[in-house]
């Protein structure tokens, strides 16, 4: 497809002899259709240019030479020089091009680069929490967006597995194992098992001192103890499955801490051999002030032990020999930012090609909050996510059963819309603004929501099921595509793939959630405005036409987020 901007930037440069790939960050595109398609700030240029900007305005205007097939018209307003493109050529474009790539997506901006993604990395043992439900479901749209557009992409669970912890913890199901039934419900259990045996730590130092000795045997490789650790792993992510099963949520590796922990001592060595392991408080620590980093990052602990930073170091070392990434971003909640700037300044210490620390990146999110307030663990007013999930699904129901009581395939349909609605309002915000988590807001199909997207593509559904024969592409007559709601619409779907890449750019997913309602909006608007099913062939089925294509992208594009879409609802 014809890069707009990037023409509009090197005709600019050649007029004034600049560099057309900093020309091109200056284009605009204007709010007011009325101002044109785009937009250059030519002000911007009057320091570097010496003139004022309405002579450089119309000197550009004088000397630009523009293809006409792709650009009508140039304007002078104010300090901008207003482009109008050929509305013909970019019509023609999307819809060619959605017609012979379904995708959509061309893009081979990924191509030869590897980009780890790590996400979800719950904690074994203990409860999967609502903040586990966000990463898990903003790393998984990451992943899938850099998939398609290209890279090498690798997704990481980063279980938390590992830790002294479990020492307690087996020292516990010796005490109360037999108690419990963890056939059902087994993390619960655990972490009951977990508190009570804390307590008791407290209060008796032998037990504390037994559970230290099981840690060291766990470590140690002990059978017994092996044997427990990896029943209460096994029992995690049984459940942990559930969710993810009812997300669609897949990973290519589920690689946790404890694989790490055997390999630290290269990590304890090299820091050593380069002096930057100091003494404090009794333990191993790297000093980070010289960094701008008031707390030091501690590599051992005081027994000896490696805590959770010096395994992340590790899984650094490990990942950059084993994937040669370009990329490895990081998506926990940001209560985890200075855990990450410690590392990653570490991990320049450890003698690693520069392009494996530069290409490290926390993706930090913000908190989820039940309409009453934080959720935490600590704080005990905690609710199970598979619970919250399946609870969406039932209130999804119960609408559908209300608006279409004879919808086949009702507890499908609401397996969509309640999953789809969860993850839209998980992606629906910036990421790192906090967010709550309200199910009825979330399923309301007027709002700003997943079921939205999905009520908007089953419509687009609706109407080509009403049509005898699909139109083709070589008999489109684009010109009659030239209303204000069909150009609406083309413009979105022009920048589908470019959104993808700003998403990619800030890791930040909200950016195709933003994309998908304002084309249903555009939808809504053009279906409101415009009669599809009309008389004139060629207008019928250039809406027709339309309709299709809009609803290829954003059925794409909620896929791409991990939305799926139902064909009735
Ligand atoms: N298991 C941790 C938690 O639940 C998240 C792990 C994040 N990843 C990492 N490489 N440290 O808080």
């Amino acid at each position: 497809m014809v890069n707009f901007k990037e023409e509009i930037a090197k005709e600019i440069a050649n007029s004034v002899n600049l560099n057309w790939t900093d020309l091109e960050t200056y284009i605009e595109i204007p709010k007011n259709l009325d101002n044109g398609d785009y937009s250059f700030p030519v002000f911007k240029l009057a320091k570097e240019l010496k003139k004022a900007p309405q002579i450089i305005a119309n000197e550009i205007k004088q000397t630009i030479k523009i293809n006409e097939d792709i650009i009508k018209k140039v304007d002078i307003v104010g300090g901008y020089l207003n482009f109008y493109i050929n509305k013909d050529i970019i019509t023609k474009q999307v819809l060619e091009t959605i017609e012979n790539n379904p995708k959509f997506i061309n893009s081979q901006i990924g191509k030869g680069k590897t980009v780890l993604v790590e996400y979800s990395s719950p904690n074994i043992a203990k409860p999967f929490h609502i903040g586990h439900l966000k990463t898990t479901v903003i790393g998984g749209a990451l992943y899938n967006i850099y998939k398609a557009l290209g890279y090498n992409t690798v997704g990481i669970n980063y279980l938390g597995d590992y830790g002294t912890q479990f020492g307690k913890l087996i020292e516990g199901y010796k005490l109360f194992g037999n108690e419990y039934d963890l056939t059902e419900d087994a993390i619960d259990k655990l972490a009951d098992i977990y508190m009570r045996i804390n307590n008791l730590c407290k209060e008796d130092e032998s037990v504390l001192n037994n559970a230290r000795e099981n840690f060291k045997l766990l470590e140690q490789g002990d059978e017994y103890c092996v044997k427990l650790w990896k029943e209460f792993k096994e029992l995690s992510l049984k459940e942990f499955q559930k969710i993810y099963d009812l997300l669609g949520s897949k990973f290519d590796f589920i690689t946790g801490e404890a694989f790490f922990a055997t390999k630290t001592e290269e990590v304890v060595d090299i820091l050593k051999s380069k002096g930057k392991l100091v003494k404090s408080e009794g333990a191993m620590v790297v000093d980070l002030a010289d960094k701008g980093i008031d707390t030091p990052c501690i590599i051992l602990k005081s027994d000896g032990s490696t805590i959770y930073a010096t395994r992340d170091l590790a899984s650094i070392l490990y990942r950059a020999r084993t994937y040669n990434y370009d990329k490895s971003i990081y998506i926990t909640s940001y209560e985890q930012n200075l855990h990450f700037k410690q590392i990653f300044e570490v991990a320049k210490l450890l003698g690693l090609d520069e392009k494996y620390t530069d290409g490290l990146e926390h993706v930090p999110y913000g908190f989820v909050r039940l309409p009453t307030g934080k959720m935490s663990t600590r704080l005990g007013n905690f609710v199970k996510v598979e619970t919250l999930l399946n609870d969406t699904i039932e209130q999804a129901y119960k609408i559908i059963e209300e608006k279409n009581p004879d919808l086949e395939d009702k507890q499908e349909v609401a397996k969509k819309v309640g999953i789809g609605a969860v993850i839209f309002n998980d992606l629906a915000t910036s990421r790192i603004k906090d967010e709550i988590f309200d199910i009825n807001e979330m399923l309301n199909f007027q709002g700003e929501t997943g079921p939205y997207i999905q009520y908007t593509y089953v419509r687009t559904k609706s109407v080509i099921e009403k049509v005898d024969a699909i139109p083709k592409f070589k008999d489109i007559k684009i010109e009659k595509l030239n209303d204000e709601y069909s150009q609406k619409i083309i413009k979105l779907l022009y920048n589908f793939e470019n959104t993808l890449i700003q998403v990619t750019e800030k890791n930040e997913p909200s950016i195709l959630a933003r994309f998908l309602i304002d084309l249903s909006k555009a939808y809504s608007s053009f279906y409101n405005e415009n009669k599809i099913i009309v008389e004139d062939e060629e207008i019928r089925n250039a809406r027709i036409y339309l309709t299709i294509a809009v609803g290829k992208i954003l059925k794409q594009g909620a896929e791409l987020l991990g939305i799926q879409m139902p064909n009735k609802m």
